[in-house]
């Protein structure tokens, strides 16, 4: 397979890349990424420069691009992960988000309905929409999670945006007959997430002292999945789903925020009680010191319109896809932790503005 690969210098799309090679070895791949604030080329440091690699800098509103792009390596599969993806900032500059993930979603249908649809031999090209369990809103404690016919309800820009583009690759599907699929997940974490995101924020606060913000009282549920997991469901949407369907995906892995914060405190305790070494590392940690890194959690005024809970029911695309994750969230975390804390250089670029050179 050919597959272009938008926002593949961002957390999951880095991920997918590195997790497609492993996969599918055979397969050639195209990265295109504006290389925003989220976006960092070291995230493909092991890709760069390979002969089945390409990367491109460059923007999924730039149709005349997308379009060469799509016909000089003759792409199959277009994996769209590019978009604004932090809620916070969705809150106080919407714009962003209407540009990239409304309208850069919409520029990249035009250049597939153009390239494609002209042409028996490319009308079977697949365009994969990454989206998120945010578009169905929220749910009460009692509520059935989410599923396929869950009615879209975004509460924040960010979902909205989301939302938005779903329609509009549905659209190109029933209107034009682009071959489409659509996958909606729930919380990912794992290697290579921008330290905005909750976890890599507490893994880094607890390594460098500073506080452990929590939004109200931490009673937010979230449905946390491993991005390897996110990038299999993605893997089987791609090469077994039905065009013009939406999957779910998520791991039956409901947590209060507050209880995921105290989980990964106690991880790190444990890290720095089993290995003196970290103490030298992070003096900063009040784990350097041997107190509970629970004493840097820090409760502060909730977001505005913060959703309750989201769970997802992966249902459909278990029984119909096979699909199951591998990681169990311990598993996960630990995997999660030791990366974190074995790739001090990356994160410490990023804390520093250099991984921006
Ligand atoms: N992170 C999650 O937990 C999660 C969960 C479900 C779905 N998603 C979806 O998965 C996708 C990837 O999320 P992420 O967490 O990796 O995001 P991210 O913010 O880490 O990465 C986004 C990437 O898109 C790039 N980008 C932004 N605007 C662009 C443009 N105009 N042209 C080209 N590239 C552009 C950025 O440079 C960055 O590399 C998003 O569509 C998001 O909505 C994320």
């Amino acid at each position: 397979m050919k597959l272009l690969v938008t926002g593949a210098a961002g957390f999951i799309g880095a991920n997918f890349v590195h997790y497609w090679h492993s996969a599918n070895p055979g397969d050639t791949l195209v990265a295109l990424d504006s290389l925003t604030y989220a976006g960092n080329k070291h995230n493909l440091a092991a890709a760069l420069g390979e002969p089945w690699f390409t990367f491109v800098e460059g923007s999924i509103n730039d149709q005349a691009l997308v379009e060469k792009l799509l016909k000089e390596h003759a792409i199959d599969t277009l994996v769209h992960f590019a978009a604004e993806s932090h809620v916070d900032r969705s809150i106080t500059g919407p714009d962003a988000f209407i540009d990239t993930n409304i309208n850069g979603t919409h520029t990249l249908l035009k250049a597939a309905k153009a390239c494609w649809l002209s042409d028996d031999a490319t009308r079977n090209n697949l365009f994969h929409h990454v989206s998120t369990d945010e578009v169905y809103g929220t749910l009460g404690a009692d509520d059935p999670a989410f599923s396929e016919t869950t009615p879209y309800a975004p509460n924040s820009p960010y979902a909205a945006s989301k939302a938005s583009s779903d329609h509009l690759v549905r659209a190109y599907h029933h209107t034009y007959g682009l071959r489409v699929t659509t996958s909606n997940c729930s919380n990912n974490y794992g290697p290579f997430q921008f330290p905005e995101k909750l976890l890599p924020l507490c893994m880094l606060n607890i390594l460098g002292g500073k506080s452990l913000p929590i939004y109200g009282d931490g009673s937010q549920i979230r449905d946390w999945l491993f991005v390897d997991d996110h990038n299999r469901g993605i893997e089987r949407v791609i090469k077994a789903g039905r065009a013009g369907e939406t999957y779910n995906v998520g791991g039956h892995n409901e947590w209060r925020n507050i209880d995921v914060v105290n989980l990964l405190c106690e991880l790190f305790d444990a890290r720095f009680a089993a290995d003196p070494d970290l103490a030298r590392r992070f003096p900063d940690s009040p784990c350097a010191t041997g107190q509970s890194a629970k004493s840097l959690i820090t409760f502060v005024t909730d977001r505005p319109g913060h959703d309750t809970r989201y769970a997802i029911d992966a249902t459909k695309i278990s029984d119909e896809l096979g699909f199951a994750p591998s990681e169990t969230f311990d598993t996960g975390l630990a995997k999660t932790v030791d990366w974190y804390l074995g790739n001090e250089a990356w994160w410490r670029a990023i804390l520093d503005g250099s991984y921006r050179a």
